[in-house]
């Protein structure tokens, strides 16, 4: 990208494609999460309340499974920006899993939640989780037996949105990785950081959804395309 050496601040979203190669399904490509499930019977608060089971087995899979997962060259790369540049970098992930922190980024925040902790809605605490829901346990701090998997459902408020647009303002460079765009408001960004006057950089496995509203987009796995962007930005 052309005038690099002017950028200071950067917002990275990353979606499910930063993890695929890591062995973690996406969502909408073929043989995704969504190809096998409907969103409507394990991803709304309606689906939880209908059959609490079914949701609390599919995402105890889930969390199972993102354990036994590691981080890619993708997300080291950017826990190496991260760690070495200046000026205000944001992760914003739209990805449940661990993996960027696992890869030693700090600067995540995670708007959709996270496998990797539960939520009480009797005391409306989040605890650090790695075992199953599915029995229903205690919360560790009312000893309800209330607890939901911290994950944004379809028809709910992503966290932080505050945060997120407070760093879109700020920010001298957008870029999205790894997601197909079909999700507000996070599909959004992109033109919200434009019209605040950022640059704005694509790096998917193909043509997301909104490609067209990015100042530049490079198309390939992320495990090429964004060590190779890394590099570029540290090399100055
Ligand atoms: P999607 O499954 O919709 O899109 C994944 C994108 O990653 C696609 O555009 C793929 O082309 C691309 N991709 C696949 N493999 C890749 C690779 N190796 N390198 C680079 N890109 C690759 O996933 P998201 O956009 O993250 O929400 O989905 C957004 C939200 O929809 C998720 O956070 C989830 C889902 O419903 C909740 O669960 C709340």
């Amino acid at each position: 990208m052309a005038g690099m050496a002017s950028i200071r601040n950067i917002v990275i979203l990353t979606g499910a494609g930063v993890s695929a190669e890591s062995g973690i399904d996406t969502f909408r490509d073929g043989g995704g999460l969504w190809e096998r499930h409907r969103v409507e019977d394990v991803a709304t608060p309606e689906a939880f309340a209908r059959d609490p089971e079914l949701v609390l087995r599919f995402y105890d899979m889930r969390r199972e499974a993102i354990q036994t997962r590691q981080p890619n060259a993708a997300h080291a790369a950017l826990a190496r920006l991260d760690a070495a540049w200046p000026g205000e970098l944001l992760i914003v992930t739209q990805n449940v899993d661990d993996l960027h922190e696992r890869a030693g980024a700090n600067r995540v925040l995670h708007m959709h939640g996270e496998h990797l902790n539960a939520w009480c809605t009797a005391c409306d605490a989040r605890s650090p989780w790695r075992g199953p829901l599915i029995a229903r346990p205690a919360c560790p701090e009312c000893g309800e037996r209330a607890l939901r998997p911290d994950i944004v459902w379809f028809g709910e408020m992503p966290y932080r949105m505050d945060e997120i647009f407070a760093a879109l303002r700020e920010a001298d460079l957008f870029v999205s990785i790894g997601t197909s765009g079909a999700v507000y408001p996070a599909a959004g960004f992109v033109r919200n950081a434009r019209d605040l006057g950022a640059r704005t950089l694509e790096l998917n496995l193909e043509p997301s959804q909104g490609t067209l509203w990015f100042d530049e987009a490079r198309h390939g796995p992320a495990t090429e395309l964004v060590p190779a962007w890394v590099e570029e930005m540290l090399a100055g």
